[in-house]
């Protein structure tokens, strides 16, 4: 496991992240205050100019934001490093895995930095290569070579790359229930990484049974439930995500009783539970357009990062009324290790030809990862 808790009678006050590197950036960016941070970060921006892009995931803190040329959920990002065919310098602020995809999708001549190297996703680790080439193996031996590989888009290269060179295709939460459709049609099973949730939510939408789902225990390397026969359509991968767990039936029934008129949207990455007895799900994209379209007056409960809640509340203060589904959850923990002082670092570094914030995917995964991502780009065009 990744995070640590820390509880507070029920309540989650605290996530730690356990695996961090030591953070190389220097202690006077730390020491300095937030308005000559933000000077900073204008003037370097300011003689940049458009050699430098800015973007930034919606999770992101409001401090991030402010600067962004861009914000997005992980496909509108995508298809945005894909786009843009100016910039020299494209600063990720968001977690590792949406940086090597901007590595990848954006041209040789691109550097995409992601300002602190920590900015992980707990999700994306808990699917890596060598886990994955021994449930092939094992998947392969039970079932045939019958199997087609699908990966979220929050996994790392080397999983996007094994999924390309296997014939399959990467997904994100706007996307899944067209990619997943495809799959489906394939007449093959499909192996579903690392989400377990959204794989589940996704397909039980297309009419999949709830039967005809099994879950793979990577830590235990084994099929759950074992019965061979039950032929699965579709294989789950045991991942999750450490943010969207934590929202559960309690907190739904408690808004039901204290906002009776409040309507529930959760992104797919919740549970299958909390997906069925909310009465919206949709990507993080999917969220803000239903909150944006609404009549005046409209109340929501939101179960996504806070941070994104937080933002919407704000925005919307006069006229709509948001809550926090779960007040009390942690927004996402690495995501917010972009702050500030990384951000100014990364510029400062940037104008001295300093590249160590640099996120490189070599040739070789790049490769095979692109097969995977313009496999979905195919299926979304189809
Ligand atoms: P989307 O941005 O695709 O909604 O995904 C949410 C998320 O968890 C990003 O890490
Ligand atoms: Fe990963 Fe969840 Fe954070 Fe997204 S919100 S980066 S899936 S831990």
């Amino acid at each position: 496991m990744w995070y640590n808790k820390v509880m507070k009678g029920n309540q989650i006050i605290e996530c730690h992240d356990q695996n961090l590197k030591v953070d190389k950036i220097p202690k006077n960016y730390l020491e300095l205050g937030n308005d000559a941070l933000r000077e900073k970060i204008t003037t370097a921006r300011k003689t940049l100019g458009d050699k430098l892009y800015i973007m930034a995931h919606h999770y992101q803190k409001d401090e991030v934001v402010e600067f962004a040329d861009v914000t997005g959920d992980s496909l509108y990002l995508s298809m945005g490093a894909a786009k843009n065919k100016n910039a020299e310098h494209i600063i990720f602020c968001g977690v590792h895995f949406m940086a090597e995809t901007a590595d990848i999708l954006s041209e040789d001549w691109q550097n995409v930095y992601l300002p602190d190297e920590n900015a992980g996703c707990s999700m994306a680790d808990m699917a890596n290569l060598g886990d994955l080439q021994i449930a092939w193996e094992k998947l392969l031996s039970k079932f045939g070579a019958t199997i087609l590989p699908l990966t979220y888009v929050n996994s790392t290269a080397q999983i996007k790359a094994f999924v390309g060179e296997n014939g399959g295709a990467c997904i994100t939460s706007t996307n899944a229930k067209t990619v997943v459709k495809w799959a489906l049609e394939q007449n093959k099973k499909v192996l579903f990484l690392p989400d377990q949730h959204l794989g589940r939510n996704t397909a039980y939408e297309l009419g999949v049974v709830l039967d005809k789902m099994a879950v793979w225990d990577y830590k235990k390397q084994e099929l759950v439930p074992q019965n061979a026969e039950v032929a699965p359509e579709i294989i789950l991968w045991d991942g999750y995500c450490s943010v969207h767990q934590q929202f559960n039936l309690n907190n739904i029934e408690r808004m039901r009783v204290e906002n009776p008129t409040a309507q529930i949207l959760v992104h797919p990455e919740c549970s299958f539970e909390v997906v069925q007895n909310a009465d919206l799900s949709g990507s993080t994209n999917k969220i803000i357009e239903t909150v944006a379209d609404a009549p005046r007056g409209s109340v929501f409960a939101i179960g996504t990062d806070n941070n994104l809640v937080g933002r919407l509340r704000q925005k919307y203060e006069s006229e709509k009324e948001i809550h926090f589904l779960n007040f009390y959850s942690c927004s996402c923990a690495t995501m917010n290790r972009i702050h500030l002082p990384h951000l100014a670092w990364n510029l400062d570094n940037v104008l001295d030809n300093n590249h160590q914030q640099k996120i490189e995917v070599d040739k070789k995964t790049a490769t095979s990862a692109l097969r995977s991502l313009e496999k979905m780009f195919e299926i979304m065009r189809s």
